[in-house]
């Protein structure tokens, strides 16, 4: 295993299951001091012991990133604890489903609040330290549904959009800075919120059925491809989103 981030920080929202897990597993495979920020208080300390059995450096850091205040504390004490904040990960997020016209105005302001707000205040709270250093690289964990239609789920699509767009504004604006802004838009991965999602094996096959690749994700996939947007081998590259989806959004 090459060592693309021994002794960056890296921090990982979101980090304590599913996808922002395997983020976390790669990083430190890779040599990284490795941040989880998560909200449940008993899960994230729980995978930390657990990681840090298996040799990896990771510390837990607890943060509900829909609160501005606590996102700032976040990114203050990893800089207190580490010195820095090399690398930011958005990956916290949260799914609901219900037809169009069925989703309320509170299921607007959780979607938004949750995928799209837990992406900004972190991000901004990292980005003042960032520049300042003069380099950074952050990650938005977006969706295959930002990309293209799919019906069901139009709340959580357009915040899924809002980050895309999010990441080419942050890109613009901070490139001079140093900071890269880059995002992945996965397609079904299997995690906790995709079993919520979609319960029914055979129904989560069918997501799959005619795509390309004919298979679910799997956390790992999603992994990698945060990786290399996070570090130096995409040092060229800023403001894009990169589709993980088994070539599920290629189709017609
Ligand atoms: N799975 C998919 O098919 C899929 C597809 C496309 C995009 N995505 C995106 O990928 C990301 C990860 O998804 P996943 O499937 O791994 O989800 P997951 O299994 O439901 O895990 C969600 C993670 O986010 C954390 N989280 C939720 N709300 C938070 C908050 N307010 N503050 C801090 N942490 C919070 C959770 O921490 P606690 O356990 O502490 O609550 C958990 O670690 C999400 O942004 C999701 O929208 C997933």
């Amino acid at each position: 295993m090459s060592q693309r981030f021994q002794d960056a920080v890296v921090i990982v929202t979101g980090g304590s299951r599913g996808i922002g897990l395997a983020i976390v597993q790669r990083f430190a495979e890779e040599g990284a001091q490795v941040v989880i920020a998560a909200k449940n208080p008993a899960r994230g300390p729980q995978v930390t012991q657990a990681l840090r059995q298996q040799g990896a450096r990771v510390d837990f850091i607890g943060a509900d990133v829909t609160q501005r205040d606590q996102a700032e504390a976040l990114i203050a004490q990893v800089i207190e604890r580490f010195g820095s904040v090399d690398v930011l990960v958005n990956n916290a997020g949260a799914h609901e489903k219900a037809p169009f016209t069925d989703e309320s105005e509170d299921l607007w302001l959780r979607m938004f609040r949750i995928n799209v707000l837990g992406t900004v205040f972190p991000s901004q709270a990292a980005v003042r330290h960032m520049r300042a250093r003069g380099r950074g690289s952050i990650v938005h964990v977006a969706s295959k549904a930002g990309v293209v239609g799919e019906p069901g789920h139009a709340a959580y699509s357009a915040a899924k959009g809002a980050i895309i767009a999010l990441t080419r504004a942050m890109a613009v604006e901070l490139a001079a800075d140093g900071i890269r802004v880059n995002a992945v838009c996965p397609g079904p991965v299997l995690t906790d919120l995709l079993q919520e999602a979609v319960p029914d094996p055979d129904q989560q096959q069918r997501l799959v059925a005619h795509a390309p690749l004919r298979r679910l994700g799997l956390p790992a996939d999603i992994a990698g491809a945060v990786l290399f947007l996070a570090s130096d081998e995409s040092a060229w590259c800023t403001g894009q989103a990169l589709s993980i989806d088994g070539g599920m959004s290629i189709l017609l």
